[in-house]
């Protein structure tokens, strides 16, 4: 096990109901709120209105920035720093999904550094200081509720990229599983992809002897693979909306990866996908990870092998090593495919011109992933397979 370093100070607030206690988690904060939101969830819901009441419990004056889409864009994360200069913003809400939160993060830091909030996602600069922002989450995916990072596009330039620090952890998050079950089937379906994913991301290492993380790991995906299909058969299933947004959050609150190596190279590529054609990261992650996995279970079988047998419970018996991995592999697409995600990217209409730009574009600031040190000839391949 490597030596590590674990930090998260978000308070997380749990349960039904939970709302009932923002007015008192933003208090300390101030009274100058940024309420940011999406397209309309929220106010159909009546969660709006809820948030509004508790906000007027401590007498806040409420500026709000709606609108925030999913792949939140740079020019909207603009607007908002704007009204919180103008307005002398105390306090980010976030109220939405992990699209709002991210949006939330970035205009948090955004508003209190002089130059462009893109220069944090090229290394250009350094976050050195944030509003506070705390978040109401309504869908269970990205565990942004509960981390320091957020990632943005840039629209005119076909650009998706990653900011992060410290200072943009969310004070607080309430997650009301009730608050999850207008989440549409399609979504919950993304939610599932993009969960099981974070942890793909941090279980296949070549990091040796990690018996606590692996089944940290494999129990967040047990659970999501369970609830998320008892979720998608009843919305309103209270106890498996709760485990699987409580899985959410801890397949990237940084619990799993303590000690390890991890990969991410597979988030690169679907960055790279979404930053042109605009879909949904969890579908875009559906048809990119099995082909990944492929790509790369030969640099270490035997972590493949693990998967298979007690994620997916394939039969070792008389097969090879590589069968039992190859096994694992059909089985994560065959669930994919069982709940309705997406294949290949010409299902979502996508063709294979782009393939040398979005290669290009992943590994612009060196090989990805450390699993398999992928270049430009590996991601192509690996989007070539997904096409
Ligand atoms: O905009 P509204 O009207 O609120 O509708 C949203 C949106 O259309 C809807 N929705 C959310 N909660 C709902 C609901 N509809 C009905 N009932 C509810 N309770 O769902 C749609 C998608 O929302 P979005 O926030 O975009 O989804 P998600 O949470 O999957 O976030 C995706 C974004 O997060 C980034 C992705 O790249 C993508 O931009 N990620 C952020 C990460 C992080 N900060 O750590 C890590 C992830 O790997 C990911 O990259
Ligand atoms: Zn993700």
């Amino acid at each position: 096990m490597n030596a590590f370093e674990l930090y998260n100070p978000t308070k997380l607030v749990f349960g039904a109901g939970k709302v009932q206690q923002l007015g008192q988690l933003v208090k300390p904060y101030g009274t100058r709120i940024l309420l940011v939101y999406g397209g309309g969830s929220i106010k159909r819901s009546g969660l709006y209105d809820e948030v509004m009441a508790q906000l007027q419990t401590i007498g806040a004056t409420v500026h709000e920035l709606s609108g925030i889409e999913p792949n939140p864009r740079l020019s909207t994360v603009n607007k908002g720093i704007a009204i919180c200069r103008e307005a002398k913003i105390e306090f980010v809400l976030a109220v939405g999904g992990g699209s709002v939160l991210d949006a939330a993060k970035a205009i948090a830091a955004g508003a209190l550094y002089e130059g462009d909030v893109w220069d944090f996602t090229v290394q250009k600069a350094v976050i050195q200081a944030a509003l506070p922002i705390g978040t109401v989450l309504t869908l269970a995916a990205t565990g942004s509720e509960m981390n320091g990072n957020a990632v943005i596009s840039d629209w005119d330039n076909k650009l998706k990229r990653g900011l992060g620090s410290k200072l943009v952890y969310p004070k607080f998050s309430i997650l009301d599983p009730k608050l999850t079950f207008t989440v549409p089937q399609d979504q919950t379906v993304n939610g599932i992809v993009d969960i099981m994913s974070h942890v793909f991301e941090q279980y296949f290492t070549h990091t040796q002897d990690i018996p606590l993380q692996s089944r940290f790991a494999e129990s967040v995906l047990l659970t999501v693979i369970d609830n998320g299909e008892k979720a998608l058969a009843n919305g309103s299933d209270y106890e498996a909306r709760a485990n699987l947004l409580l899985a959410g959050t801890y397949a990237l609150n940084g619990t799993l990866p303590i000690g390890i190596v991890s990969d991410w190279a597979t988030h690169g590529i679907e960055h790279e996908v979404s930053a042109i054609y605009d879909i949904a990261h969890g579908a875009g992650l559906a048809i990119i990870f099995p082909n990944w996995m492929k790509h790369v279970y030969k640099e270490g079988v035997e972590r493949f092998v693990q998967f298979a047998t007690r994620v997916w419970g394939i039969d070792p018996t008389g097969k090879t090593d590589d069968e039992i991995a190859l096994a694992g592999i059909e089985a994560t697409r065959a669930y994919f495919t069982r709940i309705g995600a997406p294949a290949t990217l010409g299902e979502l209409g996508i063709g294979g011109d782009q393939l040398d730009r979005m290669a290009e574009e992943a590994v612009r600031f060196g090989p990805i992933g450390s699993f398999k040190k992928l270049n430009k000839d590996d991601v192509k391949a690996i989007l070539q397979s997904s096409l």
